[in-house]
């Protein structure tokens, strides 16, 4: 777990685990005592800091990535459009590091993400744990050979061939809840929007990109960043009505 965090003047961010312990950086050491009291501090050297208490993001910045995980601007479009809560329940396949699952689990009431690989089940282990997260429970199996939970309000799926877990779905999924589907290339759009439609147990299919452009706010210099992130995936969403 992440105690503080630690800001210099001049915008470098630091996590600090235990605030009961002096934190020693390339700006100096800055005391446990000054830690503990937060706000504005100065290491030895002189450094001007700024201590926070952590939040859930913070922590969730910090998780062991191993596959590549859903950007925050995706995982925001699937929290919007499906609406969920905190009396939601969600399945989420496949799990990799447990991003988008952890993500959901400090919103929803209770999540259960499927992986099939033994060595990325290890990893969100890991991070569940390490973020203290206890209503998120991961299995270490195959979403398409079926869903053990039933009646669920939303199916998330980011893994490489979506529409294998139709069949899964039609079984777990509650009438009004929706399936979304994150994949990076249109052949796996295709496929899992024909599948959804073939299943004939979806209305409004849909599918978006959503585009997130950071800007540079200096003075009168205001424009575009110029390194931008190019592409990251599409969400399918299919609601479920039949
Ligand atoms: C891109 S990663 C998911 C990243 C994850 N959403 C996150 O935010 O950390 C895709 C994962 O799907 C898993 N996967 C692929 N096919 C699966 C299946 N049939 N059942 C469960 N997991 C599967 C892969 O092993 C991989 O870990």
């Amino acid at each position: 777990m992440i105690d503080r965090i630690l800001f210099t003047k001049e915008g470098r961010k630091f996590y600090i685990r235990d605030a009961s312990k002096d934190f020693h950086s390339e700006f100096g050491f800055f005391s446990a005592a000054d830690i503990s009291k937060g706000g504005a501090i100065k290491s030895n050297k002189g450094t001007e800091a700024y201590v926070i208490n952590s939040s859930f993001i913070d922590e969730y910045e910090r998780i062991r990535r191993s596959p590549q995980i859903i950007p925050l601007k995706d995982i925001g479009s699937i929290v919007a459009y499906a609406g969920i809560g905190k009396k939601s329940t969600v399945v989420d396949a496949g799990t990799g590091s447990g991003a988008l699952a952890i993500f959901l689990a400090n919103i929803c009431k209770k999540i259960t993400s499927y992986e099939i690989r033994t060595d990325f089940y290890e990893i969100a282990k890991h991070n569940i744990a390490e973020l203290g997260i206890k209503n998120l429970t991961i299995k270490n199996k195959d979403v398409c050979a079926g869903i053990d939970e039933k009646n669920v309000d939303l199916i998330t799926l980011d893994m490489p061939s979506p529409w294998e877990a139709i069949s899964s779905i039609k079984k777990a999924l509650k009438k009004g809840g929706f399936a979304i589907s994150y994949s990076p290339t249109i052949p796996q759009v295709s496929d899992f929007v024909e599948a959804a439609r073939k299943s004939e147990i979806f209305s409004g299919i849909r599918t978006i990109e959503v585009i997130e452009r950071d800007w540079e706010v200096t003075e009168r210099k205001i424009r575009p960043k110029s390194q931008q992130i190019g592409h990251s995936g599409f969400l399918t969403f299919a609601r479920r009505i039949l």
